[in-house]
């Protein structure tokens, strides 16, 4: 089996870092994985095949960080967006796709009543807050330690350059917790606007969970008692696991939903979406951007939506992820490996146990990508439905070897 080498990345990552800070930021540095296993920079992409600046190909279990749901270049995505794309892109108003996507959210969320559309998850998280905090007049929101709901100052999770007291209207909670719920409720009765929640656990660095029922019926009957609002964030689950959303999924009485990622196949496009009875408050909240209008991600959008209905995608995701968590567990096993893989199969997580600095994953995920498939050790994976059988056994396949030669760098 070839293992790649990365020389022309780490030459581009260097000569970036003389114009950029840190060459790359955020969560996409290669610093943040195993410096050296990784590439640095793609090239190109198709289905669910990515290509590097120094020529290696993988599989990619990322999908854009969960954007890539249809595979890479998607044809009838690509054929929506360039439809648009012949008219333009950006315009100084809406384009003429801005009702039909508004009319296209409302028909598939369940209890998405109304839309707002951004860029990125972020924007949508945001302006979800502060719809809640108009239509309650309310300041605080209770939101799980460890989730991520964004890079925007009340929820990231770093402080440089962000005062404290720019959070000092969040209360935190442990997720899953109905009686620690309770307590913060109780702590801040009378002053809570909302709660937003991803809509199952999947921080970075830890097992996924799912809710339990209890926390569910907790968040809801609390929310009705004391007035406060549910707001559900899929940006990153939307579209994967239910085409109504996961709110419906999982059973919360959600109020305000987010979506980003998935929902327009790698297109920029983000949407928050609320009942019937917040929109009169929603639109005092003041929220723009000026690319959030541009047409083309909004034709991309309708188009994947279509597609994820019409081609059963996430029927087809659902099925490949639990042959790859079931092949992986396996492969570990026969190995004499010990692992977790945790959360829905579209969307799984892989953990190996006595592994509290996350040393034996990150050289694992190294190795793999050395060898084709792009996996992350801190972050959930995303299978897309590019992807066969015979990928997931070609990773199947990587995976032993590479749980083998984890086994022999740090024992059983
Ligand atoms: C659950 C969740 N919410 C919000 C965001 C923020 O989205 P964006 O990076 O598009 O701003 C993310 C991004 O990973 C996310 O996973």
């Amino acid at each position: 089996m070839k293992v790649y080498e990365f020389t022309k990345s780490y030459e581009l990552f260097e000569e970036a870092k003389k114009y950029v800070p840190n060459g790359i930021y955020g969560p996409r540095t290669p610093t943040f994985l195993t410096f050296g296993s990784y590439p640095a920079f793609i090239k190109r992409g198709e289905g669910c095949r990515i290509w590097d600046v120094d020529g290696n190909e993988f599989i990619d279990y990322m999908c854009s960080f969960g954007t890539n749901l249809l595979g890479l270049k998607h044809p009838k995505v690509e054929a929506a967006a360039k439809k648009q794309m012949e008219n333009a892109d950006c315009f100084t108003l809406p384009s003429d796709q801005w009702l039909p996507m508004a009319k296209k959210m409302t028909g598939t969320i369940h209890n998405g009543d109304w839309c707002v559309f951004g860029k990125n998850g972020s924007d949508v998280t945001s302006y979800a807050i502060a719809v809640a905090r108009v239509y309650t007049g309310r300041w605080i929101i209770l939101m799980a330690k460890g989730s991520y709901h964004g890079s925007h100052a009340w929820c990231q999770p770093h402080g440089a350059g962000i005062p404290e007291e720019w959070k000092s209207h969040i209360r935190y909670i442990e997720y899953n917790d109905a009686d620690d719920l309770k307590r913060v409720v109780e702590e801040n009765r009378g002053a809570i606007a909302a709660i937003i929640l991803t809509p199952h656990r999947h921080d970075a660095l830890r097992d996924q969970e799912l809710p339990a029922q209890k926390f569910v019926d907790t968040v809801n009957t609390l929310a009705e008692k004391e007035k406060f609002l549910v707001i559900i964030d899929d940006i990153r689950c939307g579209f994967r696991l239910n085409l109504s959303g996961s709110a419906l999924h999982y059973g919360y009485n959600a109020d305000l939903q987010c979506f980003g990622k998935a929902m327009a196949n790698g297109y920029p496009i983000a949407v928050a979406m609320g009942r019937e009875i917040l929109k009169e408050e929603a639109s005092k909240v003041f929220f723009t951007g000026t690319h959030f209008f541009s047409g083309v991600p909004f034709a991309a959008a309708i188009a994947t939506i279509d597609e994820i209905q019409a081609s059963g995608a996430i029927e087809k995701i659902a099925k490949l992820g639990t042959m790859l968590m079931q092949g992986m567990s396996d492969a570990a096993s026969s190995e004499g490996v010990k692992v977790t893989l945790s959360g829905p199969p579209a969307m799984p997580f892989m953990n190996f146990h006595d592994d509290p600095t996350f040393e034996k994953n990150r050289y694992f995920c190294g190795e793999a990508a050395k060898r084709g498939i792009f996996f992350h050790p801190h972050h959930n994976w995303f299978v897309c439905a590019a992807m066969e059988e015979k990928d997931i056994r070609q990773t199947i396949e990587v995976s032993a070897l590479c749980f083998k030669l984890t086994k022999e760098q740090f024992g059983g």
